[in-house]
């Protein structure tokens, strides 16, 4: 069995390998300046967005977000997983790739897991088989049918059927895959240690992660039995809240997305794709997660989330307006499209056909529409008093949105509509928000009771990422991987202490491995939100010169480290200096005034 393939050779191969070739090998490249361009390979455009830079050796799509190293970039184009990756360019580069020693825990555990895809995989190739060939499968074929699939959409989603009886699939697979099937939900292990089939006499829907791998299944009773869906529970290969029914199968489809709707249900993806709508993808009986509408909006900026018109799907609504507006960066696009009561989109399409149906999301009711509706609700909006209701519910929605044109316009939008002015809905703002507690000398101490310090796991709940400065090292550190030799140790300290966990560990990583490149750095997160960070980071151009990058890095970091105040004040300043001074109130500009001033006093105080 292999073993984990060396960190350290991984970094031998990225420094023989040269990114542009390994990419302009799969798609054609154009020298555009310093960087190579094309159109995505993995999002549908008419104009290349599609970067590759040679000097840091990684890749970058502006429009889809899709970045990552030589490597990464053969994962998903070539669609193989990271050692098959590793294998690939090892072989073009005529390196042999070395494997570590692991440990005979590690190996059983990976083999272990994968062992988990196997049966998966095995299960859904017999259900599909079943489908075809069991002497029940009449029923659940004529089912499918009655619901107006034909076989090529049933093929397309490897729709299979589970027979009635309590040890089909135990038995067709075996005993040696029991504990497998146990392990995956496949199987169930009841307290006096028999085993049965989970799903038994269902219509099986296989859940196939980002890589087409399957992870789960729904299954479907054929008549009016309880309870109408079974899904796998959350096992080590699938976790509801990350995977999306449908996308991959969205994907793979090939045709060009310009946006994804998201259903309730396994039926309504697949009575959509029956009718040429082949961008819908359901939750898994979920609410939809910040990671769900993450991973969307990598593929296409905008989201139509489609709901019944019934008190559940209101509330479902709300949740998904609370669960998008932190996303919303300028240039993505929410509407929300609420059906009849008593209709899905699967009843919908099949009544008023694709066109109709398409019609219908397009005309979805945007978000900022939506949440103006949503807190004008059961409001006399003509009354002063309902006009002070109203802004108290929607400032803290609008609140919600990410800087940005679109947040500014939505305040306007706000104030035009209550006729408060925007000085007062900020106040209003600000009020409502609490503001930091003033920071006292004995609460810099890193061990007094009051610490400032943030534990870090408070810091993943409530803020998911680097702070603004700690992000602008982070890109400067991308730049010029070599200015980690300043840092000192005890600021790498500091920085943990202080919640910075990313940049923190990048530096550590730095200064162990001193000639990493960037795409060493991306590498070595590739495949998390990090990474994605990262890689975002790495594409955008800077305008500091290369030279003036280590004085530039010093400067942030001294601000970072040396009294964690600067950090919330410099935050402060940047909020209100974005927003243009023209459009701050007397009291906001003079709050600015003072701050700068602050700001200027503590900095003369550390240098
Ligand atoms: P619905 O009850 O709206 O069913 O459940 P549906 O999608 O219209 O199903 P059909 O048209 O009768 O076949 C929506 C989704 O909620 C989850 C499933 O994911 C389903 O697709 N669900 C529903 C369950 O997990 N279990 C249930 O018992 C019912
Ligand atoms: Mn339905």
């Amino acid at each position: 069995m292999a073993g984990l393939i060396p960190q350290s050779f991984i970094d031998t191969l990225l420094d023989r390998t040269d990114i542009v070739e390994v990419v302009d090998r799969r798609i054609k490249l154009k020298k555009t300046g310093k960087n190579y361009s094309a159109r995505c390979p993995f999002h549908d455009e008419k104009t290349p967005s599609f970067s590759v830079n040679p000097d840091k050796q990684f890749y970058y799509c502006f429009g889809c977000g899709a970045g990552g190293n030589a490597i990464g970039f053969v994962m998903d184009y070539d669609n193989v997983d990271f050692p098959q990756a590793v294998e690939t360019l090892a072989h073009t580069a005529g390196l042999e790739v070395p494997r570590e020693q692991t440990t005979p825990q590690q190996e059983a555990q990976r083999d272990r897991q994968s062992h988990l895809y196997t049966t998966l995989n095995a299960a859904n190739q017999y259900y599909q088989h079943a489908l075809r060939h069991h002497p029940q499968a009449g029923r659940a074929v004529d089912y499918l049918k009655g619901r107006g699939l034909s076989g090529h959409i049933a093929k397309l989603y490897q729709i299979g059927f589970a027979p009635p009886g309590w040890q089909n699939l135990i038995e067709r697979l075996g005993d040696k895959e029991l504990e497998s099937l146990v392990e995956n939900g496949m199987a169930i292990r009841n307290d006096k240690d028999r085993t049965y089939d989970r799903f038994r006499d269902r219509i099986m829907f296989p859940i196939r992660d980002q890589r087409g791998r399957v992870v789960a299944f729904g299954g479907r009773v054929l008549g009016d039995e309880k309870p109408k869906y079974l899904n796998s529970p959350e096992t080590p290969v699938f976790s509801k809240s990350r995977e999306l029914y449908g996308l991959y199968e969205a994907k793979q489809s090939r045709k060009s997305i310009e946006r994804i709707v998201v259903v309730e249900g396994y039926m309504d993806v697949i009575a959509l794709a029956q009718h040429d709508i082949h961008y819908a993808v359901a939750t898994l009986g979920t609410a939809t997660s910040e990671h769900h509408l993450t991973r969307l909006y990598r593929l296409v900026s905008e989201v139509v989330f489609c709901f019944d018109g019934d008190k559940a799907g209101r509330a479902a609504a709300e949740r998904a307006l609370h669960t998008v507006l932190p996303l919303l960066e300028d240039g993505r696009q929410a509407k929300f499209l609420f059906l009849d009561e008593g209709e899905d989109p699967d009843t919908l399409v099949r009544k008023l056909g694709t066109q109709a149906f398409e019609s219908l999301i397009k005309d979805a009711r945007p978000v900022e529409q939506f949440l103006f509706d949503m807190a004008a609700e059961g409001l006399n909006q003509e009354s002063l008093e309902g006009k002070a209701s109203f802004s108290k519910r929607a400032v803290p929605l609008v609140q919600q949105l990410p800087s940005g044109v679109f947040k500014q316009l939505m305040w306007q939008a706000l104030a035009d509509r209550t006729g408060v002015d925007l000085a007062s809905l900020t106040e209003l703002a600000q009020i409502q928000t609490p503001k930091p507690k003033p920071i006292l000398a004995q609460d810099l101490e890193p061990n007094s009771p009051n610490s400032l310090a943030p534990k870090p796991i408070q810091r993943h709940e409530k803020n998911s990422g680097p702070s603004k400065l700690a992000l602008t090292c982070i890109s400067l550190l991308l730049q010029r991987p070599d200015v980690a030799t300043q840092v000192e140790n005890e600021d790498i300290a500091i920085l943990n202490d202080s919640g910075e966990s990313l940049l923190s560990e990048l530096l550590t990583l730095l200064r162990k491995q001193p000639h990493s490149n960037t795409a060493m750095l991306l590498g070595h997160w590739y495949g998390t939100a990090e990474g994605e960070l990262l890689a975002r980071l790495a594409g955008e151009e800077s305008i500091i010169p290369f030279d003036g990058l280590p004085v530039q890095f010093k400067d942030c970091l001294r601000r970072l480290t040396k009294h964690p105040k600067l950090k919330v004040l410099q935050e402060r300043i940047n909020d209100l200096s974005k927003r243009g001074i023209g459009s701050l109130s007397d009291t906001e500009k003079s709050e600015l005034k003072e701050l700068l001033a602050e700001l200027r006093a503590l900095e003369s105080a550390n240098s």
